[in-house]
C-alpha cells in the first residue's frame, strides 16, 4: 500500500502544505533503494545533461543541499550511512551500496560531479533549486519528473514554470508564490500530489511523452469497470519544500510512489476516498492530468468496489 494516501471527502484546491518536522524525514529510503539508484544512474550515465543541469553562480545552495541530506540520512538511517569528518574532510559511507566516497566539503573538484548530482545518486528522491524573488529554477536533478523535464523549465520563475495555470487552481497557486518568496530558514514543509498513469514507469520525463500517449489510446479500448484495476497506477509524490540558510535558495524535493490503482482499492475505505475525490475533480483539472478518457470507466469501477 502506498506510504501516503492524499485524497479525502473531496477535491482539494488547497496547496495542502503541512510543516516537515524535525522528526520527519527529509528523503525517505525504502526496499526499492538499489534499483531506483541503479535506473537514477543508468538515466544519468545515457543523458546527463537531460536529467541533470545547473545555472552557475548556486554552488554554495548545491553544498548546502549536501550537508542537510546526508546528515539527514545519517539521522535517519544510521545503519545504513555514516559520514565522519575531519576538518572540511568528509568520508561519506553508503552501506546500501557498498560505496565510500571522500571529499573536501566546498571542493566540487573532489567529488567526480557537481555537489547535486553526486548527492542525487544517493537518494531516491529528485532535487531541485529554485532561488531569487521570483523563485527561479537554478538547478536541478530531475530523473522522474511527471510529464517535464528541465530542458522545459530551467531558468524559468516558479509562476512560469506552472503556466498556463488551470484557473481553478489560480488561488492555490497565488499562494504558493507567496510560500516559496516567504518561506522561512527552519520551517520546512512537505505536501502531496497524485496522478493515475497507464504506466508504473518511474521515469516520465516529457521525452516519454508520445509512448506513453501511444499506450493510453492501445489500452483505452480495454479500460472498463471491470479491467481498469488491474491496468492504472496510482502516482503519488511526496513533496518538501527547504530556506537553505546561507544562499537563501529553496530545496525542493519529489519523491515518487506508486501502486496498482486494484491494490490500494482493495482497502474499501481507500476506494470510497479516491472515487469522492475523482468525481469533483474539477473536468479542467482532470484534463490536465490526462484522466478524462477514463474517467466513466475509474469511477464505475471505484463504485463497484466500495460497495463490496
Ligand atoms: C507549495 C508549492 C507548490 C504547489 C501548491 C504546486 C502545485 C501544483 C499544481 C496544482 C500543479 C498542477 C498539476 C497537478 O496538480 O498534478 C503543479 C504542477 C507542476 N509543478 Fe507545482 N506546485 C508547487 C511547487 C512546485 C515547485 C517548487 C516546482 C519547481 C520545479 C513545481 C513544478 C511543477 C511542475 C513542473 C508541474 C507540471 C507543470 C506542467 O504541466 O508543465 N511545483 N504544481
Amino acid at each position: 500500500m502506498l506510504p501516503y494516501f492524499p485524497f479525502g471527502q473531496q477535491f482539494n484546491d488547497k496547496m495542502g502544505t503541512f510543516p516537515l518536522l524535525e522528526s520527519d524525514r527529509l528523503v525517505e529510503v525504502d526496499e526499492h533503494y538499489p534499483a531506483v539508484i541503479a535506473l537514477k544512474r543508468k538515466l544519468l550515465t545515457a543523458l546527463p545533461t537531460y536529467y541533470y543541469q545547473a545555472q552557475s553562480g548556486y554552488e554554495t545552495a548545491q553544498w548546502e543541499v549536501v550537508k542537510l541530506i546526508v546528515e539527514n540520512l545519517v539521522q535517519f538511517y544510521p545503519t545504513s550511512f555514516s559520514l565522519r569528518q575531519e576538518g572540511n574532510r568528509w568520508y561519506w559511507l553508503n552501506l546500501r551500496l557498498n560505496e565510500e566516497t571522500t571529499f573536501t566539503f566546498g571542493d566540487k573538484q573532489t567529488l567526480p560531479y557537481d555537489p547535486l548530482d553526486w548527492l542525487g545518486r544517493q537518494v531516491q528522491e529528485d532535487l531541485v533549486l529554485l532561488a531569487g524573488d521570483d523563485a527561479r529554477l537554478v538547478a536541478g536533478q530531475l530523473c522522474f519528473g511527471n510529464d517535464w523535464s528541465l530542458d522545459e523549465k530551467i531558468g524559468l520563475p516558479f509562476w512560469q514554470i506552472h503556466a498556463p495555470i488551470v484557473s481553478i487552481v489560480e488561488p492555490m497557486m497565488r499562494a504558493a508564490q507567496q510560500l516559496m518568496t516567504r518561506l522561512p530558514v527552519g520551517r520546512p514543509v512537505w505536501r502531496l500530489n497524485w496522478s493515475v498513469k497507464v504506466s508504473d514507469q518511474l521515469d516520465m520525463t516529457s521525452r516519454h511523452k508520445p509512448s506513453l500517449d501511444q499506450l493510453l489510446r492501445e489500452k483505452l479500448p480495454y479500460l472498463t469497470s471491470e479491467t481498469i484495476g488491474e491496468q492504472l497506477y496510482l502516482r503519488i509524490e511526496r513533496q518538501t519544500l527547504t530556506r537553505l540558510p546561507l544562499s537563501g535558495a529553496v530545496l525542493f524535493s519529489i519523491r515518487t510512489y506508486q501502486s496498482l490503482l486494484a491494490h490500494e482499492a482493495s482497502d474499501p475505505e481507500r476506494a470510497s476516498r479516491m472515487a469522492s475525490v475523482f468525481s469533483t475533480t474539477p473536468p479542467a483539472m482532470i484534463a490536465y492530468k490526462s484522466m478524462t478518457d477514463f474517467l466513466p470507466a475509474l469511477l464505475a469501477y471505484l463504485g463497484k468496489t466500495c460497495r463490496k
